[in-house]
């Protein structure tokens, strides 16, 4: 059965040109319920981390130095079917293939500094939820 959280992070790109309550007001209009919100930076060990699952890419650098390189948002987010939708709401990683109406339509630039992250499946939005909050932020 499909959960009802799915886990994002609005990421330096989007940060640093301002687009932080323009995502969020994207998410809202998309039916998502913030149910964890944080203004954070991840260290290197952070990211090398939370995107082990990447490690022998060859972009893993890249994706480590982007990803530390200024602060996030993270948030947990509930919706019915959320992991899903909340995927098609922020369109394809690559920006140049994101349907209009995106997010990464909107604010992404590359498909490195592609402006949201959100998870690839229920366990991942749980394991992905339980690296950047502890229970008592959720709510
Ligand atoms: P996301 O899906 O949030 O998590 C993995 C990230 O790796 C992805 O977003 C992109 O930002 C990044 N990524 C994926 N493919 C490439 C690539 N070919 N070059 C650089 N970064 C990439």
């Amino acid at each position: 059965m499909a959960s009802n959280r799915t886990f994002t992070m609005i990421k330096p790109d989007a940060v640093k040109a301002g687009n932080i309550g323009n995502i969020l007001q994207m998410i809202n209009a998309g039916g998502f319920k913030i149910v964890a919100l944080k203004y954070t930076q991840l260290s290197k060990a952070d990211a090398e981390t939370f995107y082990a699952v990447h490690n022998e890419r060859p972009f893993f650098g890249e994706l480590v130095e982007f990803m530390t390189s200024g602060p996030i948002v993270s948030a947990i987010l509930e919706k019915d079917n959320a992991v899903e939708d909340f995927r098609t709401l922020i369109g394809a990683t690559n920006p140049a293939d994101a349907a209009e109406g995106t997010i990464r339509k909107a604010y992404a630039n590359s498909i490195g500094e592609n402006a949201v992250h959100g998870s690839d499946s229920d366990d991942n939005a749980a394991i992905e939820g339980m690296f950047h909050f502890s229970g008592r932020e959720i709510h």
